[in-house]
């Protein structure tokens, strides 16, 4: 198969669909790929590597929508990139539509078959895709807000871990699946007071069983809620109901019981946010302050660490880029249903009952397109 990896043209996006690595094992499998000058640069891949790892440069993403039969990327196409799109071609990448009726209308449109890295399914439960990228703004979201606490910053000037004879600060984390353990790891490990909050039973039972004693765990009520966030310095929002706007877990009112200058970092603002005070922020001007609490609310995390998060990506990824492209798309699809559950529009019919669903659209089951 051939298997193009266009550079990303959202804004403040470094990430790269494949990496060399990738390409080397797709080339392995005795494919080839096409890979736009420069498109790792963003995440210290150079075009040097993609060349010695068997990929073929060319100058222009025009060429590779062109001659491409399967397109790997990161985010969702931009308007000029779905103009290029065709029937017969696959997509491969994240795309988010259920709060996107326009791509949504345009994907249907090219008849390109669109698979999305967020409705893939894992036998494990969960979205292994998506998995990746949590943990990254998990593990992120301690370092941030520490940031953010900083006088300078306009927070209230306190030290995560603090020192001998100065208590640490405490962290509250609300919502501790995957995002939520990675934050409870990393503020523990910079010597912080770690408070997990979550309404499930059996990850607050997981998060003691995985990270013992230094970690509280409290069982979500709107009371507890209130207590914890009044003491909080840090808070983390990580909560996820699937497919559903973040239930709005800190209030207005709430954030004046709050001591000046702590932090919100609203990891859960891609799906709305978690806090009634939350909006989206960007890497460019990541923070602003309301009853003097720091918001930070950036929906793309991972872009800060752009590398580690490309490789993260690529981990999860390359399994299905490979199946897809040994078995093409329809065998592929047929043999795991974990993989069905990404096709998302085939041929200009809608193939995810939620997408469908979110935007009154008709529904055709992915079965019924693969014969
Ligand atoms: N901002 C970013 O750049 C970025 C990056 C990656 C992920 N995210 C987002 O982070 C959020 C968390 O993702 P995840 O993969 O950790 O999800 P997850 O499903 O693994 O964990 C979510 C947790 O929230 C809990 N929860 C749900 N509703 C709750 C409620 N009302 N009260 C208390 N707990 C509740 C669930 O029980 C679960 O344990 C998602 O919105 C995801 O899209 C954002």
């Amino acid at each position: 198969m051939l298997i193009g990896v266009p550079k990303e043209i959202k804004d403040n996006e470094f990430r790269v669909g494949l990496t060399p690595a990738s390409v080397a094992e797709l080339t392995h499998h005795g494919h080839s790929v096409l890979a736009e000058k420069s498109a790792g640069l963003g995440s210290g891949l150079s075009d040097g590597e993609y060349v010695a790892a068997g990929a073929t440069l060319v100058d222009a993403p025009q060429e590779i929508f062109a001659r491409a039969e399967m397109i790997v990327k990161v985010k969702e196409p931009l308007v000029a990139e779905r103009k290029r799109l065709r029937r017969g071609q696959i997509l491969y990448t994240y795309l988010h539509l259920a709060p996107d009726l326009a791509q949504t209308k345009d994907l249907l449109a090219s008849g390109a078959t669109c698979i999305a890295y967020e409705t893939v399914t894992s036998p494990h439960g969960g979205l292994p895709l998506l998995t990746p990228m949590s943990e990254v703004a998990g593990r992120l979201a301690p370092q941030v807000g520490a940031h953010a606490l900083e006088k300078a910053q306009g927070g209230r000037g306190v030290l995560l871990g603090g020192v001998p004879g100065v208590p640490a600060a405490e962290v509250v984390i609300l919502g501790g699946g995957v995002a939520g353990t990675h934050a409870a790891t990393i503020a523990l490990g910079m010597g912080a007071n770690v408070t997990v909050v979550d309404k499930s039973n059996e990850a607050l039972q997981r998060l003691a069983a995985q990270l013992g004693a230094g970690v509280r765990t409290v069982y979500a009520t709107r009371a507890a809620i209130a207590e914890l966030v009044a003491r909080a310095d840090l808070v983390i929002g990580a909560v996820l109901a699937p497919g559903a706007a973040a239930p709005k877990l800190v209030t207005r009112a709430m954030l004046s019981t709050m001591k000046p200058g702590a932090v919100i970092v609203d990891i859960a603002i891609d799906q709305g946010g978690c806090c009634e005070t939350s909006k989206p922020t960007t890497h460019s001007n990541p923070t602003y302050v309301v009853d003097g609490v720091v918001h930070y609310c950036v929906a793309n995390m991972p872009g800060a660490v752009a590398r580690t998060s490309t490789f993260a990506l690529n981990n999860a990824t390359l399994p299905f880029a490979l199946a897809l492209a040994d078995k093409g798309w329809k065998q592929a699809l047929k043999d795991d249903v974990h993989l069905r559950a990404g096709l998302n529009a085939h041929d200009g019919k809608l193939t995810c009952k939620p997408v469908a669903e979110a935007h009154g659209l008709v529904y055709t089951p992915a079965e019924s397109v693969l014969g």
